[in-house]
């Protein structure tokens, strides 16, 4: 049985849809937890689901957009847990199905921000460490929309593909210290992001070009994450696996 003990996780959005679940799988092997995210309730709400399974957890609110208030979290948290081994960039948000024309610099900018400058300031916490122990596995979330690309989501779409693109620059990067960056690219799972009121429409019609005929679960794309970080995955490096039922092959 894969046994996490002893690892401390750092999971940016864990307080939500993937991140939560990731959360609850890696501390059902016995990981420690660290649950950042802008949202309290739902990092409440995960660490009480870790704590069930048995689990240590701290709970690290803010923004991953800022780089200060990260970095202090994350020493308040290392202090607490001890230094991160394993850091889970997934904190994201929606592409709200938007046309070119309605994607202004601000829009623009917050999604660019979130995902390329959030998985930024989170590493840049965690990295130092990681050299110092020669040793780390960092796991960026992109998407079968970043791979393939959408209409509606341009900028969704672009900012997902960097986050491949960095995935494999860090890599080899990161390789003479032992630290190995890896990226899932998740397809159609239902989250508080994905199932929204009066999209039911657009969730079956995504649904009909799935090769396996339904959605995927959260926990998909956890094992896939937890893979990652496992000692089965020592010798992965800069590679993108995408558990999205065929969609994207
Ligand atoms: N669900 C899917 O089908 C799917 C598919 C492909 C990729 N993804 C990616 O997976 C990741 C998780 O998505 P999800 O479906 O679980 O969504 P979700 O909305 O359920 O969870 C996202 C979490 O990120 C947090 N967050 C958002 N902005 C933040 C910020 N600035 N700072 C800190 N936390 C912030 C939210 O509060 C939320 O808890 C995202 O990066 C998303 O783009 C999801």
């Amino acid at each position: 049985m894969l046994s996490m003990t002893g690892k401390v996780i750092l999971i940016t959005g864990a307080g939500s849809g993937l991140g939560q679940s990731h959360a609850v799988l890696f501390s059902k092997y016995g990981a420690d937890i660290i649950i950042q995210d802008v949202n309290g309730d739902g990092a409440a709400e995960t660490a009480e689901m870790v704590s069930a399974n048995g689990g240590k957890s701290h709970v690290m609110i803010g923004d991953v957009r800022a780089s200060d208030e990260f970095s202090e979290g994350a020493k308040i948290a290392m202090a607490k847990l001890g230094p991160v081994d394993v850091l889970i960039n997934n904190a994201g948000i929606s592409s709200r199905g938007r046309a070119f024309e309605e994607i202004d610099d601000e829009i623009m900018a917050e999604m660019f921000d979130i995902n390329i400058k959030g998985a930024y300031v989170a590493t840049r916490s965690v990295l130092a460490g990681m050299k110092e122990r020669k040793e780390g596995r960092i796991i960026n979330t992109s998407s079968i929309f970043g791979m393939a690309g959408t209409a509606q989501g341009s900028h969704y779409c672009g900012a997902k593909a960097a986050l491949i693109g960095l995935t494999k620059a860090w890599a080899k990067e990161f390789a003479p210290w032992n630290i190995l960056v890896n990226a899932v690219a998740p397809g159609f799972i239902p989250t508080p992001m994905t199932n929204r009121p009066g999209k039911d429409a657009l969730r079956e019609a995504r649904i009909a070009t799935v090769p396996l005929g339904h959605e995927g679960e959260p926990n998909d794309i956890s094992h896939a994450v937890v893979y990652f970080a496992s000692e089965g995955g020592k010798y992965v490096t800069g590679q993108v696996l995408s558990p999205n039922g065929g969609v994207v092959i």
